[in-house]
């Protein structure tokens, strides 16, 4: 610190030391918009001290180090409980197995949300670094273990400021977003029933570092798997007119799917069919009994997702018939579930925007192309006010723009004190605009 030079007075020195211990502004500001303004600074600041920022990386890196894959993360969630004991912060456990609700402020309404999820990836991590996943065939690739590193980041924020929160924050670290509906089962726990708004933090390797990114309205697609088992009769290959043949009824189904979406979508609207695996038959010369095949179809709006729905199982259906087989659908809809679209809030967005700007300056807010991946977090934004926003880690010196879910995903970890403050300065001000008038 080298501004504490002789000639500071000891009282400006203790109060220097004793903000800095604390973590906190001492000074109250004046008005709400440039309170805004030094609120989200000094949180950033606060994030980016040398011991609080290899505080949360630490955490970053054990959690990495341990990879858990959904409804499986004890040890994370151990983590996350010990860190929020030390802290002083009560909370829910187990919600959902393995998740974890915390509650800071003062009891009453409005509560703001804050969401991280806690769960790995089944994939062998190919990164060579000093943290790399200990766990084989398990990986981080998700940046799950940096959500949960930004959430007790804001956790810590928060903490340190709990007398001036006008509600209540709760931060929900959410088991099973990988396909296990994990946000679906905490939601059916009850405490997460008086949330008036949710945001959740991602990070994203498209968006450098330094940036945020999010847009208003529909985010991310409702999401649906199938399977389809095509029964037929199997026999010699050499007399194809004895048997039923699944091969060439699976071949017409899946060509049959694909004008689902080309010939009965308005070409204004994003759907998707993909058929992403089909098994059926093991030798040239013998035509099989069954094949079976599968994939995923998807949509912006709940309603396309019941349409694609409804005609994947009449096409399949009805091409087995035509040629003589019988098709039977699965629709995994217990596990792993289906998500329902995803949509920002309108005004939360604009909410975060106008945070994010102060905090990372106009210029790094983004705005985020549509993509047709999923997100439980869905099932938050079917009950409440909900918004994801990015936080980016693209720095090409340190090859952080590998994609999601790739075995070379690696995060810039100067991501972490933007992640951990835009939490935090999101919660603070939105409970200071949503507060009932006093006075
Ligand atoms: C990328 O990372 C390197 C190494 O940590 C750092 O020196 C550089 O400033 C970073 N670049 C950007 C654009 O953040």
């Amino acid at each position: 610190m080298e501004f504490l030079g002789e000639t500071v007075p000891m009282a400006v020195i203790l109060s220097l030391l004793l903000s800095s211990f604390l973590c906190q502004n001492l000074i109250s500001a004046a008005t709400p918009g440039s309170e805004l303004e030094s609120l989200s600074q000094e949180l950033l600041e606060c994030a980016r001290k040398p011991e609080f920022f290899e505080w949360m990386r630490g955490l970053r890196r054990r959690i990495h180090e341990y990879p858990e894959l959904g409804f499986q993360e004890h040890r994370t969630s151990q983590l996350v409980r010990s860190e929020l004991d030390s802290l002083g912060i009560s909370y829910k456990w187990p919600v959902a197995k393995t998740g974890v609700v915390a509650s800071i402020g003062n009891g009453a309404k409005p509560v703001f949300s804050l969401r991280a999820d806690m769960d790995a990836l089944p994939l062998q991590e190919l990164v060579d670094w000093e943290h790399k996943s200990k766990v084989d065939g398990k990986m981080h690739a998700c940046g799950h273990d940096t959500h949960v590193a930004m959430l007790l980041g804001a956790a810590r924020l928060l903490q340190d400021r709990r007398e001036r929160l006008k509600g209540m924050v709760k931060l929900v670290f959410q088991p099973g977003e990988e396909g296990y509906a994990g946000a679906y089962h905490m939601l059916k726990d009850g405490i997460l029933d008086d949330i008036d708004a949710i945001l959740s933090i991602h990070v994203y390797p498209s968006v450098p570092t330094g940036a945020i990114a999010s847009r208003p309205g529909p985010l991310l697609a409702g999401v649906g798997l199938f399977s389809a088992t095509v029964q037929g009769k199997g026999g010699h290959a050499a007399a194809p007119h004895e048997t039923r043949d699944p091969i060439l009824a699976a071949a017409f189904a899946i060509t049959a799917l694909q004008q689902i979406v080309s010939r009965e979508t308005d070409p204004h609207e994003s759907r998707v069919v993909t058929v992403g695996f089909i098994e059926g038959g093991q030798a040239t010369n013998v035509i099989p009994d069954s094949v079976k095949f599968g994939g995923t179809f998807r949509s912006l709006t709940n309603e396309g997702l019941s349409y694609l729905k409804e005609r994947i199982k009449e096409v399949i259906e009805m091409q087995a018939a035509v040629h003589q087989c019988s098709a039977v659908l699965d629709f995994m809809e217990e596990m792993p579930m289906p998500h329902p679209a995803m949509k920002n809030d309108e005004a939360l967005y604009e909410h975060i925007k106008k945070v994010g700007e102060i905090l990372v300056g106009e210029h790094n807010v983004q705005l985020l192309p549509i993509t047709m991946g999923g997100e439980d977090f869905s099932y938050f934004a079917q009950r409440t006010a909900a918004a994801i926003y990015v936080v980016g880690i693209k720095n090409e010196s340190l090859k952080s723009d590998e994609a999601l879910h790739s075995p070379y995903f690696f995060v810039d970890e100067e991501a972490l004190p933007i992640g951990a403050a835009l939490n935090a300065a999101a919660a603070i001000s939105y409970l200071d605009s949503h507060a009932p008038a006093t006075r």
